[in-house]
């Protein structure tokens, strides 16, 4: 019998206050992005907001959350700490999966864990262990009934003014075996990546450097679905597969954004209706339509 599952996304929530800013984390990228945080995001993703999402989408009781990485602003140990008290408070890990963005993995942090605190929110579960199998953190995969959640780290530390993201090639080489596995097996596979996984989605020192050798992976092996963040934007494209068919490709907005900042969507969230096989997903997108106003449907199509 066909089952529906129900998943949320959320991205970019970039938790304020920035604490523990001392001078033994002091560089010039972190300086840079500390000033912009207290200029600008500081007002801009005021956590009221964000709570008020998070209630919202609480209330639609998905099966699953997933949070594409922006956590936090500039990557700081306190930060890694706050951003865990709020994914607990999220849900417990067996029902939420994060992967970092290059907010979090910001600049080099020395022996400190880093977003490696996370790690009970973005390790393979026991059965996607199986499918993962290797001993490297990504890609995870977690398996829920017919659904796979793939989880792919595209951030690493850059230098200053630089947020571009790779996800290497040993990481693409084992994400290519799990499709492949995965497909063969019929399960639904969705991808979560911070950064936007095909080529041209991002403007240069802010794209995924490797996103050429990623989409070939996504061509030639598919997917049913990748969610993503990083460009604070509404965003739907499709990776036509060598198989001949379409892997949809959707980008969510921040879900913590008070107030118009450079354009960007006000905070929204979407949640995913997975229905199948023969798979189905219908999209829903819930947010403010302004600052201020009343967390509503912005949007709902069907993307299959
Ligand atoms: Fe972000
Ligand atoms: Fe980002």
């Amino acid at each position: 019998m066909a089952q529906t599952l129900t998943i949320a996304h959320l991205t970019d929530v970039h938790l304020g206050p920035i604490a523990g800013f001392t001078a033994r984390y002091w560089n010039l990228k972190r300086a840079l992005g500390y000033a912009n945080w207290r200029r600008n995001r500081r007002l801009a993703y005021p956590r009221d907001v964000l709570d008020r999402i998070v209630a919202d989408l609480a209330a639609q009781a998905p099966d699953h959350i997933a949070v594409t990485g922006d956590l936090t602003n500039i990557g700081l140990p306190q930060e890694h700490i706050n951003a865990l008290t709020w994914l607990r408070g999220l849900g417990a890990a067996e029902r939420v999966s994060v992967i970092p963005g290059n907010h979090d993995i910001y600049s080099r942090l020395g022996r400190d864990p880093g977003t490696a605190r996370w790690a009970a929110y973005m390790a393979s579960d026991v059965p996607g262990a199986r499918h993962a199998d290797h001993g490297e953190t990504f890609p995870f995969v977690r398996m829920l009934g017919p659904v796979a959640i793939i989880g792919v780290n595209s951030a690493v530390p850059t230098p200053p003014l630089v947020a571009l993201g790779r996800v290497g090639a040993a990481q693409i080489a084992r994400l290519a075996t799990i499709l492949e596995r995965l497909g063969r097996a019929h399960v639904f596979r969705l991808m979560l990546i911070h950064h936007p996984p095909l080529t041209g989605q991002a403007r240069r020192y802010r794209d995924l450097v490797d996103a050429g050798a990623l989409e070939a992976v996504l061509a030639r092996h598919g997917a049913e679905l990748v969610i993503h963040g990083h460009n604070h934007r509404n965003m739907l494209a499709w990776c036509r597969t060598t198989a001949g068919g379409k892997v949809a490709v959707v980008g969510a907005p921040s879900a913590a954004l008070g107030r118009p900042h450079k354009r960007e969507p006000l905070a929204r969230y979407n949640l995913y209706r997975i229905a199948g096989p023969p798979w189905t997903i219908e999209l829903t997108g819930r947010g403010l339509e302004q600052p201020g106003g009343p967390i509503v449907e912005l949007e709902r199509k069907l993307l299959s």
